[in-house]
């Protein structure tokens, strides 16, 4: 019998493992995960260099040093307008995937429900499941994969705690526009829902179109809890 807890019992392995053991199997081209192909920049491994050479190399602060929570803050003022607390109001986390599991972790009491769009990155689901919540889907359809007003607000519930958007999102490429962000912050307000948004992908984006932050529409800062981005 297997030793793992109930809770994790019904995972898998991640998309990205499976995708990469077909495609080496296979010997196909690999596109199931990002692989950078231009170097980083030299001031970047310049830098860290030096730290190295500085021993640099006490334990930062659990929230991220100062110096980087206030380049963040003066990234969000500059971009969105949006006026964050360096110290009281930016966690900086060892990728997304964690930033998105612990934010998951410390919102979602078990029987919650939050709102997905799926197709949905691959952590989303299992983060919702370990926390016990429960997932409710709204299926983003082509060819525009637009989101259809009625059919989102019937997923809006007084057992809803979270909706989760990831804008540019993964897999789709799909660009929210600002009549779907400003429906979504409607009805966060409406229901009292938090709203957690994924924007890792916030400067890819083509077209000729913008990307808009969820946390920038008017009555949303109470709303936001976790704006995942990279910077
Ligand atoms: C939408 C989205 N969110 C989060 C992640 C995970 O990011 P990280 O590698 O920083 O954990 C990815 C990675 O592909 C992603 O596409």
């Amino acid at each position: 019998m297997s030793k793992m807890a109930r809770r994790v019992s019904r995972f898998g392995t991640t998309i990205f493992t499976e995708m990469t053991a077909l495609a080496n199997q296979h010997q196909a081209i690999n596109l199931g995960q990002g692989f950078p192909d231009f170097a980083a920049p030299d001031f970047l491994k310049e830098a860290a260099v030096q730290a190295i050479r500085d021993d640099v190399n006490q334990y930062a602060p659990g929230h991220g040093r100062p110096r980087l929570r206030q380049a963040i803050a003066a990234k969000m003022a500059k971009q969105y307008g949006l006026t964050v607390n360096p110290d009281t109001e930016i966690t900086v986390t060892h990728g997304a995937t964690e930033a998105i599991f612990a934010a998951i972790m410390g919102l979602v009491n078990p029987g919650d429900e939050v709102i997905l769009f799926e197709p949905a990155y691959d952590s989303y689901v299992p983060a919702v499941q370990m926390a016990g919540g429960i997932p409710r889907y709204y299926t983003l359809r082509q060819p525009d994969w637009a989101i259809d007003p009625d059919e989102l607000a019937a997923l809006f519930s007084p057992q809803t705690k979270l909706i989760l958007v990831n804008t540019p999102h993964n897999p789709t490429g799909k660009v929210f526009s600002q009549a779907e962000l400003a429906h979504i912050a409607d009805l966060c307000q409406q229901y009292d829902v938090i709203a957690m948004t994924d924007e890792m992908y916030e400067h890819l984006v083509f077209d000729g179109r913008t990307h808009h932050a969820l946390a920038a529409f008017p009555g949303m800062k109470e709303h936001i809890e976790a704006k995942v981005s990279r910077g």
